[in-house]
């Protein structure tokens, strides 16, 4: 996701203003192990997991495997950090906000590292790094450090004999646990509004992308956050992520990730303490694109939605509906679009295009596209791997694709774009909404009567106009139905990290 208002063409209009950011060389890996008190420490069973580039399969570093054991102790450390008359909890509420504007300005400094890192990590292009997920990851951390001090309650005079005031009190122990497509973002999102809240966190890096959360962590330290209110375990997601889940003193967990998992962490909460859940899941998010568009915006937004870090996002814009008399035009102007992206080494700034994240999703993905060209879709471009490079697949554009076949229902998480045509505006809402999931959607038209009607009956916790992938930190997101529960970002997510503790006065005297 693009959380800058940047788009991913938008990268290319900054970089004219831009000097052009170059990665730095990056011969040893500083951070490797857990992140537990403000003190890095080895995995408690002595085992450690290697970390790939994507780009050219060869393996980065190894790194420590955290697992129930660790998740405890940063649990510890999170308790001890959050406890009443901790620094932490006496903190004034704007000295919290210095302490994330701070960490902020580190990750400004190290820009260029973090971004290299990212790249390396995920295989995604090097100026997506560094202008969209760098960006967005230091809007959030300001965003929410403007919050801190903002965060109260309010008082009701109930009646002459009662008056109320109410208090917004961190939830407590905020476990985490975020996936790989977008690591460093997805960090930002679930630690910024957690300490600004006055929360501790306990966080889990997905173990394909470990190496941005644990510099981070080196900042945290450096920024001057007491010892354990954010603890960054790496390690796998049936381990370490599950230890979090279903344990007993964590008080709230926020998850980004597939579906499947998602089901499985509100299980886990419900067995184990009934912590509170956040959920960001998956998307199979509808396009509609009306033929009183422009047209080539249209192309341009949607064909980035579908492509943009190669179809890895929860966002991607899988399902595009267009009017049937400017079908076949749209279609051809897709592929000439498509024809423009340049897959390549992810560290090069000429790159567009870079690899899966893992074999497991590239197996995913080619798969689908089998399904995709058996089940009578058309395919109009792509639809092959690159050859002799492992990782990488060509963009891809299905047309003439039916409601039934699995590249219409299944999240592809992958640089697949399927294109269909409808006739009505009350057919394509009906097929837009025929999908367990409600992430985001976006419409296409120049009349603004018409896009609020349909954003109204759209079902998305995001309805995009006459626009794609434009996130800010001020704006909720977060998923209808089976997309996930809760909102991320702006105002409303600080009401997932604080309890509403209503204290009741009895008046004795009144004038
Ligand atoms: P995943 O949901 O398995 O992984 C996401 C995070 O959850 C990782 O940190 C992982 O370690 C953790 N995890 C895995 N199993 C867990 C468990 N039992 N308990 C607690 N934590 C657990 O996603 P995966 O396997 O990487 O990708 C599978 C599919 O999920 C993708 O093809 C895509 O469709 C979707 N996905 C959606 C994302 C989104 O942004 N909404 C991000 C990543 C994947
Ligand atoms: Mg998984």
């Amino acid at each position: 996701m693009a959380q800058n208002g940047t788009t991913a063409n938008g990268v290319v209009e900054e970089i004219q203003t831009h000097p052009l950011p170059l990665p730095v060389k990056v011969s040893n890996i500083r951070h490797t192990k857990i992140f537990i008190d403000n003190k890095w420490l080895p995995s408690t069973r002595g085992r450690t997991f290697p970390t790939f580039n994507p780009a050219t399969g060869v393996k980065i570093c190894d790194v420590e495997e955290a697992d129930i054991d660790d998740v405890d102790k940063a649990v510890e450390a999170a308790k001890a950090a959050g406890q009443r008359g901790s620094p932490w909890r006496r903190m004034d509420a704007s000295s919290r906000g210095r302490l994330l504007h701070k960490l902020a300005d580190l990750v400004e400094r190290d820009r260029l590292l973090l971004a290299t890192l990212e790249t390396l990590d995920t295989g995604k292009p090097f100026l997506q790094s560094f202008f969209i997920d760098l960006d967005g990851s230091i809007k959030t951390l300001r965003y929410y450090a403007g919050w801190a001090d903002k965060i109260h309650g309010k008082s009701m005079h109930v009646d002459e004999n009662f008056m109320c005031l109410t208090k917004h009190e961190p939830v407590g122990i905020c476990g985490a646990i975020i996936p790989w497509n977008f690591p460093l973002l997805m960090f930002m999102w679930k630690i910024a509004p957690a300490l600004s809240c006055g929360n501790t966190v306990v966080i889990k890096p997905a173990e394909q992308t470990p190496l941005t959360a644990l510099h981070i962590g080196s900042l945290i330290k450096e920024a001057g956050f007491p010892p354990g209110v954010v603890n960054i375990i790496p390690g796998f997601g049936p381990t370490a992520g599950a230890a979090i889940a279903s344990h007993m003193d964590i008080n709230k967990v926020a998850f980004t990730g597939s579906t499947e998992v998602g089901q499985l962490i509100q299980e886990a909460a419900a067995k184990s303490n009934l912590k509170r859940v956040t959920l960001e899941l998956g998307g199979k998010n509808p396009c509609i694109v009306f033929a009183d568009c422009d047209l080539q915006l249209a192309v341009e937004e949607t064909q980035k939605g579908a492509f943009y870090n190669q179809g890895q996002c929860c966002t991607a814009a899988s399902r595009v509906f267009v009017e049937e008399s400017i079908y076949e035009e749209f279609v051809q102007k897709s592929i000439e679009e498509a024809k423009k992206i340049v897959i390549g080494d992810p560290l090069d700034p000429q790159t567009s295009h870079g690899p899966q994240i893992d074999r497991e999703q590239f197996g995913k993905i080619m798969d689908l596209i089998d399904s995709g060209r058996k089940e009578g879709a058309r395919l109009e471009c792509g639809g092959a791997s690159v050859a002799d490079k492992g990782l990488f697949i060509q963009p891809t554009i299905f047309s003439g694709v039916r409601d039934h076949m699995r590249i219409a229902k299944e999240e592809i998480f992958g640089p697949v774009q399927c294109i269909f045509s409808f006739k009505s505006q009350q057919e394509a809402v009906e097929r837009a909404n025929s999908l367990q999931y409600g992430l985001v959607s976006a419409i296409f038209t120049k009349s603004m009567d018409r896009a609020l009607a349909v954003s109204a009956a759209l079902e998305t916790g995001t309805v995009w106009i006459n626009c794609y992938n434009a996130l800010h930190a001020q704006t909720p997101f977060g998923g209808y139905k089976m997309s996930g529960s809760g909102r991320e970002l702006g105002e409303y997510a600080l009401a997932e990290y604080t309890e509403v503790k209503a204290v009741t006065i009895k008046l004795t005297e009144s004038l």
